[in-house]
């Protein structure tokens, strides 16, 4: 299984990168973490731009490593109560051509970083919602990770609290489950 994993933060020692590699340790065999990392190369939405087929080629890109995965694992900040506009921009584009859109069935699953208390849970109820509009198919569970400046172990790829590292843990478990169940069930 391939998983295309997406963070919404641009920031050079970002916690949510970091929250990826750590899901990127504990993931079974078998399934593979892709990193897709050329967000900041993706413009605003224009719909006269695709339309012309003038859109720069990281959108084509951006859509082909979303048609080839069988899953989307987003790790995203919050920005102001809300996903960065660069995560929104990139469900955008992948949300187009409506009929055979990349997202389409897609299997999709979020989890989220902030120096905050709370985890960017409104941000990772915004990315759900706005997935789930494109017509991927959520996960419908948050896995905030608050304080992320303390959060991660020194030296090792992994959580530092054993009981967040599980939490991880069981978010993965889920997003797997739902993932084969989609495929179970032959959606593209
Ligand atoms: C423009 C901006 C807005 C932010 N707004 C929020 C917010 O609404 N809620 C929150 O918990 N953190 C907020 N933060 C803090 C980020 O969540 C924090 O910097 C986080 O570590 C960024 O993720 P990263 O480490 O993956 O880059 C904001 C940061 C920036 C730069």
């Amino acid at each position: 299984m391939k998983v295309l994993a997406l963070s919404g933060s641009l920031r050079a020692g970002s916690h949510n990168e970091r929250l990826l590699r750590a899901a990127a340790e504990v993931l079974p065999s078998g399934v593979r973490l892709e990193r897709w990392d050329r967000l900041r190369e993706l413009p605003p939405y224009d719909p006269d731009v695709d339309e012309a087929g003038e859109a720069p080629a990281a959108v084509a890109d951006l859509r082909a490593a979303i048609a080839d995965a069988n899953a989307l694992l987003i790790a995203t900040p919050e920005y102001n109560g809300t996903l960065p506009g660069g995560l929104k921009t990139a469900i955008d584009w992948a949300s187009r051509p409506r009929e055979d859109a990349a997202l389409k069935g897609l299997p999709a699953g979020v989890m989220g970083a902030t120096t905050g208390l709370f985890g960017a849970i409104w941000a990772q109820a915004d990315a759900r919602k706005a997935l789930g509009i494109a017509g991927a198919r959520v996960l419908e569970r948050d896995l905030p990770i608050g304080q992320a400046h303390h959060a991660f172990h020194d030296t090792e790829h992994r959580l530092a609290d054993p009981d967040l590292q599980a939490a991880l843990e069981d978010h993965l478990n889920a997003f797997l489950e739902h993932a084969r169940q989609d495929a179970a069930a032959g959606v593209p």
